[in-house]
Formats: C-alpha cells, sequence, structure tokens
C-alpha cells in the first residue's frame, strides 16, 4: 500500500484538487484507492458526494483517527491512499506526513505561497518523509517560472519537472464530482495530470519489507503502524 499526504500550509494550494485527481488517475490505473479527508471542511467529501461512480473512496476522519483509518485501508487491500489535510493545521500535517511514503506539496504561483513552502517541507522533513512539490495553478506563460525555481532550489524537496496550468476545467469538474480524467473537455489539462501522477508513483521510495509493518505500542498495548522515520532503510537497486 502506498500512502500520499497532501500538505500545505497556504489555503488554496490545490491540496484537495490534487488528492482527488491523483486518486482518479490512480483508480484508472488500476488500484484500489481510497481518499483520507482529514479537512473539516470536508471538500472531498462534498466531491464524492457529487459522483455517480463510488470509486475512488472518499472517508472523513479527524488526526487522531488517522493511524487507525491506515490500519483499515490495509485491511481491505488498498493499493493507495492519498491524506487530503487541512491548511495550517500542523498536526494534521505532521500526522499525515508521519504514515505517508511520500508528501506532496502543491503550491500556487506567487511570491508569499512559495515562501510559505519552506514550512511545509520542514514538517515532512521532521516527519523523515521525502517531499515533493507541484506548481498549481499557473497562469500560462507566467515570467514568475524562473523565479520560483531560484525560490524552490535550497529547499530540501523535489520539484515536480511538469506543472498545472490555471484552467476552468478544474473548478468544472469539481463541481461535477469528476475528475479531469473523467471529462472530455481539456486534454492537455488531462496529460499534465496524468504526467504528474506518473511523475508522483516515481518519487515513491520503494520501502522493503514495510508495506505494512506493525510495532506494539508500549504506552498502549495496541499494535501500530511504523511512521516513515520508523521504517526500515529503502532498498537501493
Ligand atoms: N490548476 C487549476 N486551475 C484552476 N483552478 C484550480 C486549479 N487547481 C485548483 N483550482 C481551484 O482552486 C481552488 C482551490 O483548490 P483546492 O480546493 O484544491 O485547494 P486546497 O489547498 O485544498 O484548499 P484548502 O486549503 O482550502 O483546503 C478550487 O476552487 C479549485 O477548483
Ligand atoms: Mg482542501
Amino acid at each position: 500500500m502506498q500512502i500520499v499526504s497532501l500538505v500545505s500550509k497556504k489555503g488554496g494550494a490545490g491540496k484537495t484538487t490534487l488528492a482527488v485527481n491523483l486518486a482518479v488517475a490512480a483508480t484508472k490505473a488500476g488500484a484500489f484507492t481510497i481518499v483520507v479527508d482529514l479537512d473539516p471542511q470536508a471538500c472531498a467529501m462534498a466531491w464524492h458526494e457529487q459522483r455517480d461512480l463510488e470509486h475512488p473512496l472518499v472517508v472523513p476522519g479527524k488526526p487522531s483517527e488517522l493511524m487507525g483509518l491506515i490500519a483499515l485501508a490495509d485491511m481491505v487491500d488498498a493499493d493507495m491512499v492519498f491524506i487530503d489535510c487541512p491548511p495550517g493545521d500542523d498536526t494534521a500535517a505532521r500526522e499525515a506526513s508521519a504514515v505517508a511514503d511520500l508528501a506532496v506539496i502543491p503550491c500556487r504561483l506567487g511570491v508569499p505561497d512559495l515562501r510559505a513552502v519552506e514550512q511545509s517541507v520542514a514538517l515532512a522533513e521532521q516527519a523523515g518523509t521525502p517531499a515533493a512539490l507541484v506548481l498549481t495553478q499557473v497562469p500560462p506563460r507566467s515570467s514568475l517560472m524562473p523565479r520560483a525555481q531560484d525560490l524552490l532550489a535550497p529547499l530540501p524537496v523535489d520539484v515536480a519537472p511538469m506543472h498545472l496550468t490555471l484552467k476552468n476545467v478544474y473548478n468544472v469538474a469539481h463541481l461535477e464530482g469528476l475528475g479531469l480524467h473523467e471529462t472530455d473537455t481539456d486534454k492537455n489539462a488531462q496529460a499534465e495530470m496524468q504526467q504528474c501522477f506518473a511523475w508522483i508513483k516515481d518519487q515513491i521510495r520503494p520501502i522493503v519489507g514495510a508495506e505494512v509493518v506493525r510495532v506494539e505500542d508500549d504506552k498502549t498495548d495496541d499494535a501500530r503502524l511504523l511512521t516513515a522515520s520508523e521504517r526500515p532503510v529503502p532498498f537501493q537497486a
């Protein structure tokens, strides 16, 4: 099972949009996929309620319930889990990143957003989880792109070689409970999302014997999942 958290300090960065669209892309690729909606605003849940299709599943949860939800996802043999975090909630972002194989940080192409990324990267680093950044809502031919690359270069985060362009189809699809791949209006936007999904899959490090590894929790006697920093060193091919 692969777990991806979607985190950003800034609101409106594109966490929910990425969570549901990556989940649709994973579902289309044949993966049993679950989105865990940790946001009290429940935007991923609202998206799912508009859908006729059941998959990807979307389940609500609180940060304190995350371990149990991940254990449940494993019990039902989920292949991929995307955790949609609320903005500005360090506890949720920290816990989601701690259980994730990869913390994906969406970021709009604006200077305050680019500067705020550092905090999300630091949270992932503290959790011992690799971080990957995707620029979202990028206006066509933006002159800020080279500056963004300069601002991001010193950070310990892999920046996606592609970005997601600012397009109306995102809002239309969200309103109808669809992923971009389920609309037939914008092939370029679909291609961007597909490339983004493929790149994110590539960033997930293979973890030896740690598909799900449980350890006994000293304090509670309950089994719990290993956090990313406790897992064995990834296998290097
Ligand atoms: N590439 C895009 N082009 C146009 N609109 C977009 C794009 N990506 C996201 N949006 C829109 O931007 C808004 C914010 O996106 P989204 O809800 O995914 O952000 P978020 O990070 O989850 O926000 P929050 O922090 O409030 O949870 C939504 O209206 C969404 O439809
Ligand atoms: Mg959201």
